[in-house]
């Protein structure tokens, strides 16, 4: 079964041509990144208008390139949430246009649930059930993925997503955008150890089902005030700062919240396959952090590569596969959502 499937959520335009669900035989991303670079984050306008121009080009070379007939398409999938609404309808729209003209299903697929997805490619090992952290620009989430289209979250923040604050500490220190890989390249060339940011406290009730009451959300506004008002203070009286040590400071207590929850979640949950996921997922740190943690401790862990961490089409069409063998077949009524995801259990 051949999909091809389309990502616009928010500033990269993707789309790839995925067989069976594992075969990846093409996946083209055309980053914004230069468009938004100069308003130092990006701006939702330039973002719809810019998928608008790209995504008919984009189509047509991952069809090229994956060496396919147009007619070999089984089915489009596409993301619908969450997202920039006006960037999301972009590939929406186009989807269904697709699907019409060609007379074939439209999956509609979540974000967060294609990020997880990103998980499968190259990885035999993972199956259902895991646990899996997504980090991203706009999430920061622990989530039960029961089977392959049931998911549970466990833990969500209660405020800044972690990859926002990575984002806020890079324009902060001067370092432009986007934010997260400029911190992971700057910290390797400063002492981790050189200031103490605060770890956050986080009051909640360890069994609740209700997202945003769990004791085992997370909370980075803290964090990240403590890291801008640090480097305020600092330039009023003038006093010079090492980005690199600052830098890497606030890498490594961000990376320590992370690790240490989900290394306590999986243990409460008992769950032995852990799994990350989202555009933070590619940080250095992380990935060494976790990797060594679930070394001591005996998990399987499995992390993305990272062409597969950033956003993408093809984790759209891994997961637009299992949505579409579960019969999850959407209309051409489906619109666009920005709502967080809450899970579907
Ligand atoms: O998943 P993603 O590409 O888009 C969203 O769904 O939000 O994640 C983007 C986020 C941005 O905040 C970016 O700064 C962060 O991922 N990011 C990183 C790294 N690479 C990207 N954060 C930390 N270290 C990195 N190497
Ligand atoms: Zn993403």
């Amino acid at each position: 079964m051949i999909i091809l499937a389309i990502e616009t959520s928010c500033d990269e335009t993707a789309v790839a041509i995925v067989k069976n669900g594992k075969k990846i035989l093409s996946s083209i991303v055309y980053s914004q990144v230069q468009e938004h670079e100069i308003f130092g984050g990006v701006v939702p306008e330039i973002a719809s208008r810019k998928h608008i121009e790209s995504i008919s080009q984009l189509s047509y070379e991952a069809i090229k390139f994956s060496a396919i007939d147009i007619k070999d398409i089984d089915a489009i999938a596409v993301t619908y949430s969450p997202g920039l609404v006006g960037s999301l309808l972009v590939g929406i729209n186009f989807a269904k246009g697709l699907a019409y003209s060609l007379g074939k299903p439209l999956i509609a697929v979540n974000h967060i649930t294609s990020h997880i997805a990103a998980n499968y490619i190259d990885n035999e090992s993972l199956k259902p059930p895991f646990i899996c952290m997504v980090v991203s620009g706009g999430h920061t989430q622990i989530i039960e993925v029961l089977d392959y289209v049931k998911f549970k979250v466990i833990a969500t923040t209660r405020d800044d997503a972690v990859g926002e604050v990575f984002d806020k500490v890079a324009r902060i220190l001067g370092l432009g955008y986007p934010g997260g890989v400029k911190i992971d390249t700057v910290s390797k060339l400063g002492d981790p150890l050189s200031y103490a940011f605060p770890h956050p406290k986080v009051n909640g009730l360890k069994n609740s089902t209700v997202v945003g009451e769990s004791l085992y959300d997370f909370s980075f506004s803290g964090l990240k005030t403590t890291v801008v008002n640090f480097v305020n203070q600092k330039r009023m009286k003038n006093i010079e700062i090492d980005i690199n040590n600052i830098a890497a400071s606030f890498q490594k207590t961000a990376v320590d919240i992370l690790c240490n929850r989900l290394i306590e979640v999986a243990k409460n949950l008992n769950y032995q396959h852990l799994a990350i996921a989202g555009g933070v997922s590619a940080n250095s740190l992380l990935r060494d952090t976790l990797t060594q943690m679930c070394e001591k401790e005996n998990f399987n862990l499995h992390i993305p590569q990272l062409k597969w961490c950033g956003d993408n089409a093809a984790m759209v069409g891994i997961q637009g596969y299992y949505e579409y063998i579960c019969g999850n077949i959407s209309s051409l009524t489906l619109n666009a959502e920005a709502k967080n995801f809450t899970g579907n259990i």
